[in-house]
């Protein structure tokens, strides 16, 4: 059964959603450890409530970044974790754990990548003036939010959103679209070619989950 490291720095709804997708039997996986930068993240709370192994690991603890992502790396690795998530981690990670875990990193991001990466997603989303943005879940790469997209959410913006609405409104489909990649990758239906992410056997239902409905207001 497939292995999933997480890694936090805050709240964890989606972290959340991971358990809950497991709990449920949505997803046929294990959440093995949990990994945070942050000794004050709730998420360490979600992993205890659920007798998952919650490790605080601080960067500034290590002399580098290299350094950091390496002993990262080395955990998972010895937990045999097959996949990675980040999922509300606030850090861009480096090539130690990245050369690992090639194309076995995910990232949720409030957004429609390309657009808006980086932080404050949402904010920047309403500042710009967009219709319509969302959320994407993506491999992670050695970029900020540049790795190739697995499955997005397209999420409607309205005139008078503040970056709370918007966040509260894209949240609901990161919570869908996170446990959603991570079903397709543990039953291997991803397949990478280049910049484009093959979903196999992929059925009307699959769809549904993609975009949310138009808000009449
Ligand atoms: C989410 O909006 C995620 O997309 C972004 O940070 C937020 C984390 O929320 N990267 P949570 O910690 O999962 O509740």
């Amino acid at each position: 059964m497939l292995k999933i490291g997480v890694l936090a720095s805050g709240r964890g709804s989606n972290f959340q959603a991971i358990i809950n997708a497991v709990k449920t039997g949505y997803l046929t996986a294990r959440v093995e450890v949990l990994i945070t930068d942050n000794p004050a993240a709730y998420a360490i709370k979600r992993a205890e409530d659920n007798g998952i192994a919650g490790l605080v690991m601080r960067p500034e603890e290590y002399s580098s970044p290299d350094t950091y992502y390496a002993a990262v790396a080395d955990d998972l690795v010895k937990r045999d974790v097959g996949l990675v998530v980040l999922a509300g981690f606030m850090r861009v990670v480096r090539k130690p754990l990245i050369d690992l875990f090639p194309m076995r990193i995910m990232n949720i991001h409030p957004a429609l990548l390309p657009s808006f990466p980086g932080l404050h997603a949402q904010r920047q989303a309403v500042s710009y003036g967009v219709k319509l943005s969302g959320c994407t879940v993506h491999f992670v790469d050695e970029g900020m939010d540049t790795g190739p997209v697995i499955i997005q959410a397209a999420v409607p913006v309205c005139h008078d959103d503040t970056e709370e609405s918007l966040s509260e409104r894209i949240l609901k489909y990161e919570h869908r679209i996170l446990p959603y990649a991570i079903r397709l990758f543990a039953e291997g239906r991803l397949e990478v070619k280049g910049r484009v992410v093959k979903i196999q056997g992929r059925t009307k239902k699959d769809e549904g989950v993609v975009v949310s409905p138009a808000i009449d207001r």
